[in-house]
């Protein structure tokens, strides 16, 4: 089984978990638009729909879906997206798609968070996928000075601007011993709107689709 089947799968099982009446939080990415594909098939049980991104809300609007704003709707029920890396207790790296900012808002504001991810995602030290790192344009290369200091490797992801009108750094080699410290350390470096560390909001369920089927982790 390629990982194409395996995120497909892990989308569908994450179907279980929206409820009748749930205002629904979509997110990013490849694994995701599995999960837009068959979100017609429970259409009854969702109240309302939020979207982590212009590219969601597309996919979503071409199967006939209303998408609603944060605003709109105060929290959401069930938030459901994919990641680049997981570990066993359910951090994240998040933002390979760029839209880790409305990424983590969402997240932030869901009573529960399932996370889709092939198994190839699943790591022991996050760090190796290269961090993603939403600036501000104008501190870019103030923010790849201060992470240079860190011992990371600041990439500019050259030609993308995020739907805020932002720039991403990938950072590279950076040793993610310690999750939660080392997002509050990058988030409060000036100029940085979001780090793509999701610890002191991990998920709370995570879907890992495997050569067997559908394992389920939680925190
Ligand atoms: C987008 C994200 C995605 O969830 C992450 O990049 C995983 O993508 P995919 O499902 O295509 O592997 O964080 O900003």
């Amino acid at each position: 089984m390629d990982a194409t089947d395996k995120k497909r799968n892990a989308a569908k099982a994450s179907l279980d978990f929206i409820q009748p009446g749930t205002v629904l939080g979509v997110g990013t990415g490849s694994t995701v638009n599995f999960l837009i594909e068959l979100l017609p098939g429970v259409r009854d049980r969702i109240d309302a729909v939020v979207s982590s991104s212009q590219a969601s809300t597309t996919l979503l609007e071409a199967r006939g879906f209303e998408v609603t704003t944060l605003n709109e709707v105060g929290d959401i029920d069930l938030y459901i997206d994919g990641a680049d890396e997981a570990n066993k207790h359910l951090q994240l790296i998040k933002g390979g798609g760029g839209a880790l900012t409305r990424e983590k808002v969402l997240a932030a504001a869901a009573r529960r968070f399932v996370c889709v991810v092939d198994d190839s995602k699943l790591v022991g030290m996050l760090g190796s996928f290269p961090l993603p790192v939403e600036v501000i344009p104008m501190a870019q290369a103030f923010v790849a000075r201060r992470l240079l200091k860190l011992r990371a490797q600041p990439v500019w992801r050259e030609g993308f601007v995020t739907d805020n009108g932002n720039h991403i750094l990938d950072v590279h080699d950076l040793a993610i011993s310690n999750p939660l410290e080392m997002e509050t350390r990058i988030n409060q470096i000036p100029g940085v709107l979001t780090v793509g560390i999701f610890a002191h909001r991990a998920a709370d369920v995570l879907l890992v689709g495997g050569e067997t089927g559908v394992r389920e982790m939680r925190a």
